[in-house]
């Protein structure tokens, strides 16, 4: 039997209504048994006047209200981190399926919390990182769970912004808990879990920088929070994840993921491949791949590939998962516990001044 899915969104700001936003996103699926219904947003008006703007039939202020709606089934939270635990909480006991934006909560202690209801309810859980389910992502863990990279024994996210780009203004100056160190890493590290196959982490060690005058961190947070990360994570099969962010160097916007086997290794730039060239058209050069040949001579290969960006293909997935009936298998919240708890550790290390911090004495 077809399902119909009326979904409504909370939080209409950003993320919700930017270019390659999850609008925009929705809109480029064309799926005719999908209807955006209800926009939500507890800034007077602000729903509304989005709604018109994009023919959306209701929009709310409380979205306890919202959830009263027996037509709308799917909802997706794109509030800020430090309110989606109670409402993805409340939308799931509502008994809709919920799409949560990443980063999933302020910590392992609420993921786990959240964890739990939605392990009991009978809906659709989707919860983390857009950028995982890309169809370049799915390409090299396909391309290492095939063998073809060898033993993978590393991954590496190196990611800079400068403040002249306006990079971690507005949402960071009212959002507590959203320091690189989380919002930024939560991609990361979820990306990291999934190409080396969801190892068990075994110690962090990280170091934060602030600096006074730093505009994307709110006064009240500098003591807590961080404006540039680096960090390395070890796992109980040998493998690391290492992760370096600055979001206000005077430097040359980047962010690189590259994935390390003995076979073959994989540069990814996520900007290229993002944003394309002035025409529209994606950088044919954004994925790059080595491999060693039988005289270990290095080649360059060529992938042949379409690259995806934006939430198009998260909601995709959220959306056969509702079709079918089936919880997600891909990012349904356990692989966002294990990233919460490394992010945790981010934390604690950066607050230590360095110092390595063991996964099995957090609490
Ligand atoms: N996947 C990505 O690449 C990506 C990028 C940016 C932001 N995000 C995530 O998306 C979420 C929202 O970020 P944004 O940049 O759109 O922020 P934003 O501040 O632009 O928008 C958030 C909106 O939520 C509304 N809101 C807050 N509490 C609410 C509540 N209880 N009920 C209804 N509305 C409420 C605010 O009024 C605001 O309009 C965050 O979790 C952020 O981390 C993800």
């Amino acid at each position: 039997m077809s399902v119909q899915i009326n979904l409504g969104i909370i939080g209409a700001g950003k993320i919700t209504t930017r270019p390659l936003g999850q609008l925009e996103s929705i809109q480029a699926l064309h799926a005719p048994d999908v209807q955006v219904k209800a926009l939500c947003d507890v800034v007077p008006g602000f729903a509304r006047k989005v709604a018109d703007q994009y023919g959306i039939e209701m929009a709310f202020e409380d979205y306890h209200e919202m959830l009263k709606d027996d037509s709308i089934n799917a909802v997706t939270i794109n509030t800020p981190t430090n309110s989606h635990k109670q409402i993805a909480i409340d939308c799931l006991k509502a008994g809709k399926h919920v799409y949560l934006e990443k980063p999933i909560t302020i910590n392992a202690a609420e993921m786990k919390e959240l964890l739990d209801v939605a392990n009991a309810s009978p809906g659709v859980f989707v919860a983390g990182s857009n950028g995982l389910f890309q169809s370049q992502m799915f390409l090299f863990k396909k391309m290492i769970d095939a063998g073809e990279m060898g033993e993978v024994y590393m991954v590496s996210v190196d990611r800079a912004a400068s403040l002249r780009d306006g990079y971690g203004k507005g949402i960071r100056k009212k959002a507590l808990n959203e320091g690189i160190s989380k919002h930024s890493a939560s991609h990361n590290v979820e990306w990291a879990l999934f190409m080396l196959g969801d190892p068990k982490p075994v110690s962090v060690v990280a170091k934060g920088y602030y600096k006074e005058g730093n505009t994307s961190i709110p006064e009240s947070a500098r003591e807590e929070d961080d404006d540039g990360c680096i960090a390395m994570v070890l796992f109980d099969n040998n493998a690391s994840f290492t992760y370096k962010a600055f979001r206000a160097a005077p430097m040359r916007d980047r962010y690189d993921m590259k994935i390390y086997g003995d076979k073959m290794s994989v540069e990814y730039d996520v900007h290229k491949c993002y944003k394309g060239d002035q025409f529209g058209w994606f950088y044919k050069d954004c994925i790059r791949m080595y491999r060693k040949d039988d005289f270990v001579n290095m080649q360059e290969i060529d992938p042949h590939f379409d690259v995806e960006r934006g939430h198009i293909a998260i909601y995709r997935h959220f959306f056969d998962c509702i079709r079918r009936g089936e919880k997600s298998t891909i990012s349904n919240g356990e692989r966002g516990l294990v990233t919460m708890q490394i992010l945790d550790a981010i934390e604690k290390s950066i607050a230590l001044g360095g110092r390595q911090v063991m996964m099995e004495d957090l609490k």
